[in-house]
């Protein structure tokens, strides 16, 4: 981990609402791994005055240049979307923990799972497995807000208004075609990681799943990005404990995932 300034190499708008941001990585602060974010300073001035965090999209061989996907949603994000190439960006990270890649062995019966802006970890930790490459599922609301990039292919497309691919959710896709065995690992909205733990539970699957979650310190000291434990002992803190769990969890940090999912 290591906080510098990073050159800005692209910044641009991918969907509505959606961009792809490039940026120049410092090698001596790590290579990022799937599941690891950065935080972000948007402004030299007092407001925002909190660090913002991003998710790894991929980063390259060498690691010196990383993307990530991001949404506008605030003024962090705003502020960031303006930014021009060759602006430089206050960043801090690698932080949090990884996805744990699969096992040779179970590669091919692994799915990728996506809904919305989780799309960035996820065809990071596609790329950093295989071959074989496991199967990928991404999940977009309409045809309009499915992002301009080179999707991987054999991916499989899921928009809840049936304008492209399967007509339904990611959830309602592994129900209906998923194999009977499989290891999960998902990114996406709190109610699409509740249904997949509960999908999980169910068929007795594995699941690695990323939380989203808001932030403050990103590093463990303010408990800003709580969020409750499955067995009632307290909080997990999503940007040092996670953001990736594991479900169920072999270390006791398990996020009460469907109580997550009816947090709006
Ligand atoms: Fe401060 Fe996670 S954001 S503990």
């Amino acid at each position: 981990m290591k906080q510098f300034v990073a050159s800005i190499i692209a910044n641009r708008s991918i969907a509505a609402e959606w961009r792809e941001l490039s940026l120049e990585w410092d090698p001596d602060a790590g290579r990022p791994q799937p599941g690891q974010f950065f935080s972000f300073r948007a402004s030299r001035a007092s407001d925002p005055l909190l660090r913002r965090p991003l998710a790894f999209a991929s980063v390259s061989a060498d690691s010196a240049r990383v993307r990530a996907i991001y949404q506008v949603r605030g003024l962090a994000t705003q502020l960031l979307s303006e930014e021009a190439p060759g602006s430089g960006l206050d960043i801090l990270g690698p932080l949090g923990r990884p996805f744990t890649l699969p096992e040779p062995a179970t590669q091919p019966r692994s799915l990728l799972v996506a809904g919305g802006i989780g799309i960035g970890p996820i065809l990071f930790l596609h790329s950093e497995i295989g071959p074989p490459r496991p199967s990928l599922v991404l999940g977009f609301r309409s045809v309009a807000l499915i992002p301009e990039l080179d999707l991987p292919e054999g991916s499989v497309i899921c928009t809840d208004d049936g304008t492209r691919g399967f007509h339904g959710s990611v959830v309602r896709w592994l129900e209906e075609l998923a194999p009977a065995e499989a290891r999960l690992f998902g990114c996406g909205p709190a109610p699409m990681l509740a249904a997949l733990a509960a999908l999980s539970r169910r068929r007795g699957w594995h699941a690695s799943l990323s939380a989203e979650q808001w932030m403050a310190c990103g590093v463990g000291a303010c408990m800003g990005c709580a969020l409750p434990r499955a067995d009632g002992a307290g909080y997990v803190r999503v940007c040092a404990d996670g953001p990736v769990f594991e479900y169920p969890s072999p270390d006791g940090l398990d996020v009460d995932w469907l109580r997550l999912g009816t947090v709006p």
